[in-house]
């Protein structure tokens, strides 16, 4: 099956994920302002980066390296365009997570926002930890299941409703025993509450 986030444009991504009813952008961008507040990473990669939601908060922190994965070239040349100048040689790379490698201990921080519905969570966990710098983090946003709404929120963008029978959402416990069986320590988890009422767990793990 192809991913169906290919066929999504940016500009559909952007206005659902920004719509009344959803309000997740600025939710995401919160939440790895503070993760950058709070750990001071100095190598980050950001699974999922979409169009580029919170990079803006990289700007000035001197991170000695930024890389952006996406499997969408479209945001992955939205995410080039707003952010090559104002960061330091940022990587944007468009890649399937479910393929992509880089070498062991690579980052401080790995963030993963509303991406491991989209991809085999124990195969990427695996990878992640090998990526992770000693005592480096691992960072993630899950959906929960249950808010009351559907999975995929109705919104005029209609190309966004294929996601609806590609979805997976991950148990946030079943979520933790693969991070433990991969010797990942969680370190910190909280619920949060969209503005629009869907709920999250928000948890860091440290390698
Ligand atoms: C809900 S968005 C992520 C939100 C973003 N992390 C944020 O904080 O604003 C999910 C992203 O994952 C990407 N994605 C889905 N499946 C993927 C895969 N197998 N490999 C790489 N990226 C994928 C989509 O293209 C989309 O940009």
């Amino acid at each position: 099956m192809e991913n169906p986030w290919l066929k999504i444009p940016a500009e559909d991504y952007e206005g659902h994920m920004s719509a009344p009813n959803v309000q997740q952008l600025q939710m995401l961008g919160e939440i790895f302002a503070d993760l950058l507040k709070e750990l001071s990473p100095k190598s980050i990669c950001v699974l999922g980066c979409a169009t580029g939601n919170g990079f803006e908060y990289l700007i000035g922190k001197n991170a000695e390296r930024i890389v952006g994965v996406d499997i969408n070239p479209e945001y992955i040349s939205l995410c080039k365009s707003r952010f090559v100048k104002s960061l330091n040689g940022p990587e944007f790379i468009c890649a399937d997570l479910n393929e992509i490698d880089f070498p062991e201990s690579s980052f401080d921080l790995v963030h993963a926002a509303l991406i491991f519905e989209y991809v085999d969570v124990e195969s990427l966990m695996d990878k992640i930890r090998k990526w992770l710098r000693p005592a480096g983090n691992l960072s993630v946003v899950l959906q929960m299941a249950g808010s009351g709404d559907p999975n995929v929120s109705e919104t005029p963008y209609h190309s966004v409703k294929l996601l609806s029978d590609f979805i997976e959402l991950v148990e946030p416990e079943e979520f933790k025993r693969i991070a433990v069986r991969n010797r990942l320590v969680l370190s910190n988890e909280s619920e949060i509450k969209s503005s629009a009422g869907k709920r999250f767990t928000k948890m860091i793990f440290k390698k």
